[in-house]
């Protein structure tokens, strides 16, 4: 082998390696991108990050259900009746003395806490039961004239407080607050 033939293919085993190299960063390079961008929450997920609910049609004593986040959740204008049966109840009474409310953290579950208005007429919850999920039955349902969720036998009251059956928590308040007399803003 002559000594020019030996430069030549150190030139090219050279050229090969480098270009295979560089043909392996591409590729990374072109992985990893798209798990990086991912990463970033979508303008769609941005949008639903909270939502704005009108109100002003629901009547005492009737309640709607939204989608926020994946996921229901109940809003209920309370009448009068409701508001002095979830007040009169004893935090003794209750099996989650937490008021599982993200808008005061560490509250005992006293009806006070667990409302959204001082006086007691708005409630609103995550619509999904604390024991394994399922969506809870509404509109006076259950021993105790709340919720009742029929997969286990869990039974919520008109505070959404569990008092009977397998779920360990109270149906949890989410981050929720008024903007004028009839909206709501979840989140
Ligand atoms: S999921 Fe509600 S009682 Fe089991």
């Amino acid at each position: 082998m002559s000594h020019a033939e030996t430069d030549s293919d150190h030139t090219r085993r050279d050229f090969l390696y480098v270009a295979t190299a560089a043909a392996g960063a591409v590729t990374v390079g072109a992985m990893v991108w798209p798990l990086i961008d991912q990463m970033n929450p979508s303008a769609d997920v941005l949008a639903l990050a909270s939502i704005e609910v009108d109100v002003g049609s629901i009547e005492p004593g009737t309640e709607i259900k939204v989608m926020w986040r994946g996921k229901p959740v109940f809003i209920r204008r309370r009448t009068e009746e409701e508001i002095e049966a979830a007040r009169a109840v004893a935090l003794s009474d209750l099996p989650d003395q937490n008021a599982e409310n993200a808008n005061k953290p560490g509250a005992d579950a006293a009806d006070q806490n667990r409302t959204l208005d001082a006086a007691g007429e708005w409630l609103v919850m995550v619509g999904v039961c604390t024991h394994l999920g399922c969506v809870p039955l509404g509109d006076g349902s259950g021993e105790f004239n709340g919720w009742f969720c029929p997969c286990h036998g869990s039974h919520y009251d008109i505070a959404g407080r569990i008092r009977k059956g397998p779920a360990p928590r109270n149906l949890e308040v989410p981050q929720a607050a008024f903007l004028d007399d009839t909206t709501i803003r979840l989140g």
